[in-house]
């Protein structure tokens, strides 16, 4: 028998009988609940979405209890170990690893399509000098939509498939251009003899040398950063993805606003967040005083706590150990002391344990991007690079499933009930 809910309405006496599947209940089966035939009928009331499925999704799997990361089924620890981003974008977009032949094609594909127009440097030098890279990052999105009109053919495969190569493929040469922007420096051509990491360091930090070759302990640490950041189901940049894609817009208008979520404290900004945070403390004396103030809820604690971790965050684990590799060709980044006491003190303190308040990927992923030479209004940039890979997984996965609608949440309404217009002088 299937496995079902039975509601008993105390205002009518009538019960009903809601299917359950997959572990949840379909909120339009509560519709049927009415108190009279007047009623509109029962909704559910969930501000920020924290116990609702909005979609069914095969390309992400998260336990958050017991810190589970998995792209398409294969562990986070596996991927980060043996796979190079361009072979985890290929399989958070289409679902299976490549095969060689696969491989080869779609990394060619990608190199082919890493130039951008002229007219998008042009605009981007537009820019004041100490323009974000990230503002940069999300205007000069939404005006590729403007350079690729096709991309509004979202109902064409062949479409959706060339836009993903040109979004895999620009987002570094657009990040490198807003970095080499803010610096005041000539943009760097893409070098496609490189890897997708490599060749954007080199985009990034090449000066007068004919060829850039980068440190290969940076660039795996890199790469492996991009892996680690390629996904994560239903968080706030992808569920503004599947929104703005759910009206039919073209993708790159829907990533300028993934990346717009993308960039607030509370999400792809608190690794900058981090930083700033660590900078405030100033020294290791001040650790005891800072944790005092965030238990009594003057500020948080940036890089801690989760809304689906509720364990370690594995990525933060992986990230803890590149940070060691890198730090021994960098030199350690003097912050690190002072995150690796407030992590010390937070995993002890009842305040942080009783709320299941663990290391996110955040915390210590500024460190090593400091440390690898790139100023902290980079950092929203360089998440943003390979989550493209998974917006696009989600936008498509949105638009061919036909359950989804155009995403319209209901409200409840409390504002003032009807009353009359008072002219300007009557206004009390
Ligand atoms: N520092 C101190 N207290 C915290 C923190 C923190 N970082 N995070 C949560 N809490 C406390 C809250 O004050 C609350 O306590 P209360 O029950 O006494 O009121 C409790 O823990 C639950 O917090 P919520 O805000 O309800 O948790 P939610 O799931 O909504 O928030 C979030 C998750 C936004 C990530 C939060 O933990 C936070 O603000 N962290 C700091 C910012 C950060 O690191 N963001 C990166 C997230 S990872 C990513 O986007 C890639």
């Amino acid at each position: 028998m299937a496995d079902t809910l039975t509601v008993t309405d105390s205002r009518t006496g009538k019960q009903y009988v809601l299917p359950i599947e997959d572990g949840t209940i379909r909120a339009m089966d509560l519709r049927q609940i009415k108190k009279d035939g007047e009623d509109f009928g029962l909704m559910s009331y969930d501000p920020a979405f924290t116990n609702t499925a909005a979609c069914r999704s095969r390309v992400t799997f998260i336990d958050g209890d017991k810190g589970v990361l998995m792209y398409r089924g294969y562990p986070i620890e596996q991927l980060a170990e043996h796979s190079d981003f361009l072979e985890t974008a290929y399989l958070i977009l289409f679902g299976e690893l490549p095969q060689q032949k696969q491989y080869d094609d779609w990394a060619r594909q990608i190199t082919l399509h890493t130039m951008l127009h002229t007219n998008i440097a042009k605009l981007m030098e537009g820019f004041r000098h100490d323009a974000h890279p990230m503002g940069m990052f999300i205007s000069t999105m939404g005006a590729l939509s403007t350079f690729y009109p096709d991309a509004k053919e979202i109902f064409s495969e062949e479409s959706r498939r060339l836009q993903t190569v040109r979004l895999i493929a620009k987002v570094p040469s657009i990040s490198a251009y807003a970095f080499r922007h803010s610096i005041g420096r000539p943009f760097n051509q893409p070098d496609n003899d490189l890897s997708y990491a490599g060749n954007f360091l080199n985009m990034l930090f090449r000066m007068t040398e004919l060829k850039f070759n980068a440190h290969p302990v940076l660039e795996r640490a890199l790469d492996v950063l991009f892996i680690l950041h390629a996904d994560h189901e239903q968080n706030c940049s992808t569920s503004v993805m599947r929104a703005i894609g759910s009206s039919h817009a073209d993708p790159y208008s829907a990533i300028a606003g993934a990346a717009a979520a993308l960039y607030g404290p509370l999400h792809g900004g608190a690794n900058e967040a981090v930083l700033r945070m660590l900078h405030e403390i100033g020294s290791m004396q001040n650790v005891p005083a800072f944790i005092k103030r965030v238990k009594a809820g003057e500020g948080r604690l940036m890089g801690f706590g989760h809304r689906v971790y509720k364990s370690y965050d594995p990525r933060a684990k992986i990230i803890k150990r590149i940070a060691d590799l890198v730090f021994d060709v960098t030199g350690k980044n003097p912050l690190l002391d002072m995150a690796l006491e407030l992590e010390r003190i937070a995993l002890e303190d009842e305040y942080f344990v009783s709320r299941k308040l663990y290391p996110n990927v955040d915390f210590y992923s500024g460190l090593i991007y400091q440390a690898m030479g790139f100023p902290v209004d980079m950092f929203p940039v360089l998440f943003a690079i390979p989550r493209t890979a998974g917006w696009i997984a989600q936008w498509e996965e949105m638009l061919t499933d036909p359950d989804q609608k155009i995403a319209r949440p209901r409200q409840i309404y409390v504002g003032p009930t009807q009353r009359p217009y008072v002219s300007k002088e009557k206004r009390r």
